[in-house]
């Protein structure tokens, strides 16, 4: 049997990025303030990424801005390195991207985590009126959920960004979180260096009052 080389065809392999997703100094005014600030993000192929941050950060403002809710003041956000700003949110789903509900009791509109999710909701040993009330037990049960919903997607090499609140959902399941608080990334990386990051630990202790005083005035704001 005799060798052949082996012969390569085909289009040239293009100068891009290897990200699947790019965002890059993302940045949304409404009016004068500034939800979203310079954020540059990559997500590769079949990874698990989250963004999570206090209330008011900017997450579902990102989201916002990706899925073509929202068309950013200025920066880029790129799928396969080809943007995305000024699509319609149909027009950003027929690119392939999906977007599924932080909130898993939205049972119409259903997308595949949500299905996944009432799917595991069965097996949960919760009683009604522990749903009803969220009793810790029952919200441990919802963390738990979300995780092993996000695990069955990763299976099957789906690419997810996850827009979470609570880092403990997060901590398993990511490849890399990016932490948001005040509309810019204040830290990056693998959710073991993330959860001991000083900004990161500041940004969730710090009590809504006290968060306030020490907010920046932005400079912005005349604009
Ligand atoms: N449509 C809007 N108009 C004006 N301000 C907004 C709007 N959406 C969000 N914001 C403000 O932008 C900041 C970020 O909000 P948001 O993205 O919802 O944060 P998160 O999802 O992290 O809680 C907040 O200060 C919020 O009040
Ligand atoms: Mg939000």
């Amino acid at each position: 049997m005799s060798a052949k080389p082996v012969e390569f065809v085909g289009e040239p392999v293009e100068p891009v990025s290897s990200a699947l997703l790019e965002l890059s100094k993302v940045t949304k005014h409404f009016g004068g303030l500034a939800a979203v600030q310079d954020v540059d993000l990559q997500v590769n192929p079949t990874e698990i990424v989250s963004i999570i941050g206090p209330n008011g950060a900017g997450k579902t403002t990102v989201f916002n801005l990706i899925t073509g809710i929202y068309r950013a003041t200025s920066g880029d956000v790129r799928l396969e390195g080809r943007s995305l700003v000024g699509l319609s949110p149909d027009q950003v789903v027929r690119r392939g991207i999906t977007r599924t509900f932080q909130n898993i009791r939205l049972f119409n509109n259903m997308t595949v985590i949500e299905n996944v999710l009432v799917g595991l909701h069965t097996q949960l040993k919760a009683n009604v009126l522990g749903s009803l009330f969220h009793t810790p037990s029952v919200m441990h049960e919802e963390v738990d959920a979300r995780k092993r919903a996000i695990d069955l997607l990763s299976f099957f090499g789906l690419t997810i960004l996850l827009i979470e609140h609570k880092l403990a959902v997060t901590m398993g399941i990511s490849d890399r979180i990016a932490v948001l608080d005040y509309g810019r990334k204040i830290a990056e990386g693998l959710p073991e260096e993330v959860r001991r990051d000083e900004r990161v630990i500041a940004a969730y202790l710090g009590t809504p009052s006290t968060r306030g005083e020490q907010a920046p005035v932005d400079e912005r704001a005349a604009e």
